[in-house]
């Protein structure tokens, strides 16, 4: 295939980990798949029709999974929606839907035993390319189950739920794990599961994985509590996630959420260019292989090996695993002690009312990502400022090459729909005005060293560094410097920066179901 393609990002980022010869280590696989779409997906179709649709998309699968078995994948990860695509009715999916039986009840294998539950095409064909290929297979297909009115206060008027589902299948063929997602999407098909679902499935290579589904990764169920309360240090995530910058690009998210909560992330998005949908990786908490191509037709298979890092398999084996110190001194050391020079000689502003107007601390408000956020303009070549919003106060020392782009520090502390942001964000603005702070651009040619510091009421912080082009970064440093104070720093990248963020969520404040 050729790689040759333009906006095309494919690259290795952040710190090299050391493994070990003898660490225990496994290969994983995601593949993006540009998904065959319905053209009428608001028209029902019979189950004859709606199975011919999804072979088209099964049929890449099934190359893409004998391809990543030539490469010794252990896993592989498809995206969601990757079967069936996107925007039917509650009605127009029903064709589609198949009766998945609850793998902690029932042990399964559809190839083996096709004609056990009828109307399972689609599971059959899943399982027999897991068994025939020798890996665990996760996939994303839409499902139904039925309930009972009188019994199950939450079941629909027809009887039955219809999920979003995940499900994954060991390397004999046998389903393993079924996961409902918790958090729609606007998503008219689907309904939400009446319990939250916390869904692990151990593995022979890599012990314990944890799955959920593309916006799930913004809230605390499952989430959260299957990371930081039930100790899941391996995801699979399916995702069909439109990109949104400079906060919201799918790596970018990607590689902060594994980055901020110490996990592997396995993400398989989408590719739908109408709809930016791209953006997929293999992310460790030091390094990742990602992809992101906003402009081909094509799909894109990343295989990969990584450490395991399930606590309970690699046991003493854990110290074997050479973390990147966090304990060497910072190369800021080396940075202005003050920021007198902070208006001298390297300032941004080409014109001269702007400098006029524009000292050090002028605050203004704009809009990124719907969100009105409050922001100060950085001045000169290197500087240290602040901006606060409510009991959130973020501080940035910088210093910056002497481009003509103007960037913003930036503070949003509110409700984003139903949900509770604390933000600290440099953003590089899209031109030399303050409304244009929150606009989207994926390129930037200041080269900025940087330290963010941010006063949160959450312990949920994800810090994330978009580069030029889409590239992903991680921290040189960054960690808790009290109780509700985080600081990053990350000097001497090779691209411009785009976004530095510590994007934190207030779980408490939110204004979802909450789950037991
Ligand atoms: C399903 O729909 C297609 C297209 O409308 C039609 O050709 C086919 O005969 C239908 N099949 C059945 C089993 O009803
Ligand atoms: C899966 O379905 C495709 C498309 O119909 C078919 O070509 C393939 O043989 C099936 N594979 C398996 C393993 O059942
Ligand atoms: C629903 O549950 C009630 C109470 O257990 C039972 O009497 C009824 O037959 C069930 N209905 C269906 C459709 O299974
Ligand atoms: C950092 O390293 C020094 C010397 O190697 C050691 O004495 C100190 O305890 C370490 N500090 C932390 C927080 O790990
Ligand atoms: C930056 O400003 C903060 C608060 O104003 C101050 O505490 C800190 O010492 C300053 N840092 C530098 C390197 O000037
Ligand atoms: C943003 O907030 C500021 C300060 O509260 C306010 O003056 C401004 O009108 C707001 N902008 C928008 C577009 O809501």
């Amino acid at each position: 295939m050729a790689l040759v393609v333009i906006g095309f990002v494919l690259c290795l980022s952040g710190l090299p980990l050391i493994l070990a010869a003898d660490y225990p280590s496994y290969v994983a696989a995601v593949y993006e798949h540009r998904v065959l779409l319905n053209p009428n997906p608001k028209l029902p179709l019979n189950r004859s029709s709606a199975l011919e649709h999804m072979k088209q998309n099964l049929r890449v699968f099934e190359e893409q999974t004998a391809l990543a078995a030539q490469q010794g994948a252990q896993i592989i990860v498809f995206p969601e929606d990757g079967i069936h695509g996107f925007f039917f009715t509650r009605e127009s999916i029903a064709g589609y839907l198949e009766a998945i039986p609850d793998p902690q009840k029932v042990t399964w294998s559809p190839c083996a035993d096709p004609l056990r539950f009828p109307d399972t095409e689609v599971l059959h064909n899943l399982s027999c390319m897991a068994l025939k290929n020798r890996l665990f297979l996760v996939a994303n297909m839409p499902s139904r189950l039925s309930c009972n009115r009188t019994v199950d206060p939450h079941c629909p008027a027809d009887g039955q739920y219809q999920f979003n589902t995940n499900v994954v299948f060991n390397d004999q063929g046998v389903i393993v794990a079924r996961y409902h997602k918790q958090n729609l999407y606007f998503e008219a098909s689907f309904d939400t599961p009446p319990e939250c679902e916390y869904i692990t499935f151990n593995t022979p290579f890599a012990g314990r994985f944890g799955t959920f589904i593309c916006y799930d990764i913004l809230f605390r169920d499952p989430a959260v509590t299957l990371v930081k309360e039930m100790g899941i240090r391996q995801i699979v995530f399916p995702t069909a996630w439109m990109n949104k910058l400079p906060l919201l690009a799918s790596v970018e998210f990607q590689r902060a959420f594994s980055y901020g909560t110490g996990i592997t992330l396995l993400a398989a998005n989408t590719h739908s260019t109408n709809y930016r949908m791209t953006g997929s990786g293999i992310f460790t908490p030091w390094d990742s292989l990602t992809y992101h191509d906003a402009k081909g037709d094509s799909g894109k298979l990343l295989v990969r090996r990584v450490p395991v890092l399930d606590p309970s398999f690699i046991g003493d084996d854990n110290h074997k695993l050479v973390y990147p110190s966090s304990n060497e001194s910072e190369k800021m050391h080396v940075w202005p002690t003050s920021s007198s020079k902070a208006n001298g000689d390297g300032k941004y502003c080409r014109k001269d009312s702007e400098c006029a107007e524009g000292t050090s601390s002028s605050i203004f408000n704009s809009i990124m990502m719907s969100d009105n956020f409050t922001l100060v303009s950085l001045q000169g070549t290197e500087g240290n400022i602040s901006v606060c919003s409510g009991s959130v106060c973020c501080h940035l020392l910088f210093r910056r090459s002497d481009t003509p782009e103007f960037y913003a520090l930036g503070v949003f502390n509110g409700l984003h729909r139903a949900y509770y942001l604390e933000i600290c964000a440099l953003v590089r603005c899209t031109s030399e005005k303050q409304s244009s702070c929150g606009g989207q651009t994926e390129y930037a040619e200041t080269l900025v060293d940087f330290r963010l510091t941010g006063t949160f009421t959450t312990p949920h912080v994800y810090p994330g560094i978009l580069g030029s082009g889409i590239t992903v970064d991680i921290p040189d440093h960054s960690g808790w410097e009290s109780e509700n104070q985080l600081y990053m720093s990350r000097t001497g990248m090779s691209t411009g920066l785009v976004t530095a963020m510590l994007y934190g969520r207030n779980y408490e404040k939110d204004n979802v179901k909450k789950c037991a």
